[in-house]
This record gives C-alpha cells, sequence and structure tokens, in this order.
C-alpha cells in the first residue's frame, strides 16, 4: 500500500473514531460535573492520532470479529491515553505547557482541576467497558477490561511512568530504559492489539503473534516519539521539542544516539510486519500502520 493511500485511510478511521468519542460527556446535572467534563473533553477532544482505538478496531477486523464491537473499549484505552497525557503534563512531571496544539490542561483549568480531569478519565474508562461487560454479558469484554486494568497500571503504564521519572539525571542504564519504554508507552499499544484481539475472538497461536507484534510496535512507538523530542517541528508534532533534554530523561536518543535509534526503529518496523504477515486476514492496513507510525511527523 502506498503512503498517500494509506494517509487517506488512516483519516477515514480517524473520522470515525472521533464521531463516537463525541457522544460521551453529555450528561452532566450540574455546574461542577459540567466544569470536570469542560475540562475532560477539552483533552480527549482536542485533538490526537488516535492511533490505540484504531489498533484496536484493525485488530479485531484482521481476526475476523465486528468492528463495532471494540467502540466502548477503544473509546476507554483513548480516555486512559489521555489521562497519562494530563498527568505526564502537570509540573510535577514533565512540566510541558504544549499538548495535541493546545495549551495543556493544567495551563487552561489549573493543576487541580487538571488532576481531576484526569482522574475522571480513567475512571470514566472502566465505567464504559464494566457497561459493556454487563449489559452482554461476553467473557470476551471482561477479559479486554483485564487487560486494560493491568496496562494501565502499578506493573504497566504507571509503573513505567515512575522509572521514567526515577531515571531522571541517572547514569545510562540500558535495562532500565528497555523497562520504561516497555511499560510507559508499550503497555498501552500491547493492550490495544491484544484487546482487539481478544474481542475479535482470535485463537491462542494468533494471540501469541499478536503478543509479539504489540510488543514490537510499542518500542518502535516510543523511539520515535523520543526521535519527534530532538528532530520533530513543534508546529506539526503539537507538544513541545526538546522536553527529554530539559528534564534530562533517560530516551533511545540520549543512549544510543540519533543514528542508531532511527536503525533500532528501522527494524523493528520489519519485524513487525513480518509478524503481521504470519497471521491470518487482511493485515494490510495494519502493515501500512507500521510504516507509517515509523516515519509520522505527529
Ligand atoms: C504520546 O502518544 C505519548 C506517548 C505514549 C509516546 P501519541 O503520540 O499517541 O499522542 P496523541 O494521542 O497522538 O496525542
Ligand atoms: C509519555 O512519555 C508516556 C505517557 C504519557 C504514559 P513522554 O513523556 O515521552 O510523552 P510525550 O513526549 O510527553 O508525549
Ligand atoms: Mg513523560
Ligand atoms: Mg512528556
Ligand atoms: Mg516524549
Amino acid at each position: 500500500m502506498s503512503n498517500n493511500v494509506f494517509k487517506t485511510q488512516i483519516k477515514e478511521e480517524q473520522v470515525v473514531v472521533n464521531e463516537y468519542l463525541k457522544t460521551y460527556f453529555l450528561d452532566n446535572d450540574n455546574k461542577f460535573e459540567e466544569h470536570l467534563a469542560d475540562a475532560m473533553r477539552y483533552s480527549y477532544l482536542i485533538g490526537g492520532k488516535r492511533i490505540r482505538p484504531i489498533i484496536m478496531r484493525q485488530v479485531c477486523q484482521a481476526v475476523g470479529g465486528r468492528v463495532d464491537d471494540v467502540i466502548e473499549h477503544s473509546a476507554a484505552i483513548e480516555m486512559i491515553h489521555t489521562y497519562s497525557l494530563i498527568h505526564d503534563d502537570l509540573p510535577a512531571m514533565d512540566d510541558d505547557a504544549l499538548r495535541r496544539g493546545q495549551p495543556t490542561n493544567h495551563i487552561k483549568y489549573g493543576e487541580a482541576i487538571a488532576i481531576l480531569a484526569g482522574d475522571g478519565l480513567l475512571n470514566y474508562a472502566f465505567e464504559l467497558m464494566l457497561d459493556k461487560s454487563l449489559v452482554t454479558g461476553e467473557q470476551k469484554y471482561i477479559q479486554a477490561t483485564k487487560i486494560l486494568a493491568d496496562a494501565a497500571g502499578r506493573k504497566g503504564m504507571i509503573g513505567g511512568q515512575v522509572a521514567d521519572i526515577q531515571s531522571e539525571g541517572q547514569a545510562v542504564d540500558a535495562d532500565v530504559l528497555s523497562y520504561i519504554h516497555s511499560k510507559k508507552t508499550g503497555a498501552l499499544l500491547r493492550a490495544a492489539v491484544m484487546m482487539g484481539g481478544v474481542i475479535g475472538g482470535a485463537d491462542d497461536q494468533t494471540l501469541g503473534l499478536l503478543k509479539e507484534y504489540g510488543e514490537n510496535l510499542g518500542l518502535a512507538f516510543q523511539i520515535r516519539d523520543d526521535i519527534l523530542d530532538v528532530l520533530g517541528d513543534e508546529a506539526t508534532l503539537g507538544k513541545p521539542i526538546g522536553s527529554d533534554e530539559k528534564n534530562d530523561k533517560l530516551t533511545y536518543v540520549s543512549m544510543y544516539g540519533l543514528e542508531a535509534s532511527q536503525k533500532k526503529l528501522k527494524d523493528l518496523t520489519e519485524k513487525s510486519v513480518e509478524l503481521l504477515e504470519d497471521i491470518h486476514g487482511d493485515t494490510s492496513f495494519l502493515e501500512g500502520l507500521s510504516m507509517y507510525l515509523s516515519i509520522r511527523q505527529d
């Protein structure tokens, strides 16, 4: 698939996802609820590539599932991802003022409301996934909910954020770097892949391949993020460049340099395409996605 054909397809996916994301936060009973909803909606709907929902939809379809079955869980992972960004930007963490091309949540609403908006998104994600599980009574939705609970938690994204913060300014350590990347970013991307597979009804062998694919993709994604923090254009990226250097972060680029990082990204991308080729079903979109993510500018 050419890059231009792929760009059109991913835009179509983004439009579909944005349509259903817009339907949340509408039922507010008083001015306090409305204020919180405003802050939650702000970061959730302001922009973003919607990569995790799109991956979940595409994996579900590739393994033979119905794409509409992932609506609630894909909205939920985007809520958890968005909350992680709101908190990541706080002065106590990366202290950044620009996100998704707009002032960060705490710049717009103040730190207290930004913290609560993040908390609100985290809880809302579980409300949605549990409602879907209860209404359908289907085990696969409970399984997918559990995957996200684990991936977002102390042994997943939050654990990775702790390691990221605690490694600021520390001596170089390859194992710690790999731990940070596989948890802070890899965990949610892997979860998007696995949830799509589980909801789509993939068999165990396919789930095994998907797990490895998700691991490759997650690492590649964060390496590109580290590269863009150095080489990116702020207006295109929609977030500050140089944030990692400012905070003395342990990143792929700080440890291995730009050239080796590019090489690793290329290798991981090729590997993830190979893994997709082994999966029965139409994985052409996902193959295009791996290529696109390795050269993305935002
Ligand atoms: C940014 O994620 C934070 C990381 C985990 C690297 P994205 O690059 O997916 O950000 P959005 O959702 O498009 O804003
Ligand atoms: C973010 O890593 C990971 C999470 C938000 C969980 P970064 O701190 O590198 O993400 P950006 O570059 O601010 O988006
Ligand atoms: Mg960070
Ligand atoms: Mg950050
Ligand atoms: Mg970054």
